[in-house]
């Protein structure tokens, strides 16, 4: 697995990383034996930046994640996420960046993980009542102390992008990028390009819409999140497969799956993106780490833009969103 840097302060990470969120929360039932073990696989194939957020569970990710590391702490690069605060209970309390909650949360991450640094430690969502800089003042001393080693940011405008990088040099912006949501292309990318920020590519398989195995929105069970969100429901369901089948006709000639040809147009967008696929099962992540070796012809991306050309998608990417803007 080769690698790619991230930023300009020396972060470099496997080219393809593992989302683990769905391991613990939103995407169908748990199995942490399963889970585990694909964790270690993933460290066995050399995809290494392993991605988790202390609110996934919540909380229950990031234990998962560390027992799963323990004893190959030094083999990965370990990412995760403060701001979303909710209650042991799953309780959402909202968005919180004041500065004794950016330190108190990072303790409690560096407990659950059982780690004594953490590689990547990236501010989850912008709180609109802190100041971005107090947070990142707060952020900038957990870098001092030792207790993290890079900074990144989730879902932030690109204002906000700017005057959290002038306190400190972001390695990562961390958002929602695929086939189905090319919206950051008009502005967030051209603004990390422009300071050098590296860009981990979430959900890169459409929250597994791209992979062609979601048909129904019956595919779910109860409780997913999915069922929720406008892109899974309805007429929205139905236009997005259509798009979905365009996909798949371009891979099928290619002899790959769709969703390896999702995760490798992203490789192909440039060096500087590094998508995140998630996945809690060992079969999943073969098949998602054996995209690195797709190669895409100038045709093949100028087709795959025909079909899946940005805005394509039909439905809003969050129920509410709202809480995406930073
Ligand atoms: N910063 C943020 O706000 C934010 C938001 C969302 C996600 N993330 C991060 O990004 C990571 C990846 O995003 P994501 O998990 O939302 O979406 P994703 O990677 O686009 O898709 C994950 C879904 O696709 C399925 N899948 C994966 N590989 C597959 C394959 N080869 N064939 C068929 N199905 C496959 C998974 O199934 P199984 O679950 O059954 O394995 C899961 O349901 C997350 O794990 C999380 O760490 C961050």
């Amino acid at each position: 697995m080769k690698q790619r840097n991230l930023g300009g302060e020396g972060l470099a990470v496997s080219e393809l990383g593992l989302g683990c969120m769905g391991m613990s929360e939103f995407y169908g039932a748990e199995n942490d034996e399963e889970s585990i073990a694909t964790i270690h696989r993933a460290i066995d194939l050399g995809v290494t930046f392993l991605d988790t957020a202390d609110m996934y569970g919540p909380f229950t990710n990031e234990r998962l994640v560390g027992r799963a590391i323990a004893g190959r702490r030094d083999e990965v690069v370990l990412a995760t996420k403060f701001g979303n605060e909710r209650t042991e209970d799953g309780t959402r309390l909202g968005v919180n960046g004041r500065p004794d909650y950016v330190r108190k949360s990072c303790d409690a991450s560096l407990r659950r993980l059982g780690v004594d640094h953490i590689d990547l430690y990236y501010q989850h969502r912008v709180d609109p009542d802190t100041p971005v800089e107090e947070t990142w003042g707060a952020m900038k001393e957990l870098v001092d102390a030792g207790k993290v080693r890079y900074l990144g940011i989730s879902e932030a405008a690109p204002e906000t992008i700017r005057r959290a990088h002038s306190v400190h040099p972001i390695s990562a912006l961390q958002t929602e990028y695929s086939l189905w949501s090319r919206d950051v292309e008009d502005e967030i990318l051209p603004t990390v390009r422009e300071l050098g920020i590296g860009f981990v590519a979430y959900s890169p398989l459409g929250r597994g819409f791209l992979t062609g195995q979601i048909q129904s929105p019956e595919d779910f069970d109860e409780g997913d999140y999915r069922q929720n969100s406008p892109r899974f429901q309805g007429e929205n369901f139905h236009k997005n497969l259509e798009l979905v089948e365009r996909v798949r006709e371009i891979a099928s000639e290619k002899g790959v799956a769709p969703g390896q040809l999702a995760i490798s147009w992203l490789l192909h967008r440039g060096e500087d993106i590094v998508p995140i696929p998630g996945t809690k099962r060992r079969k999943y992540l073969e098949e998602n780490a054996a995209a690195v070796d797709v190669e895409l012809t100038e045709e093949d991306l100028r087709r795959i833009d025909e079909v899946a050309p940005a805005g394509a998608a039909a439905g809003d990417r969050y129920p509410d969103m709202s809480t995406v803007n930073g």
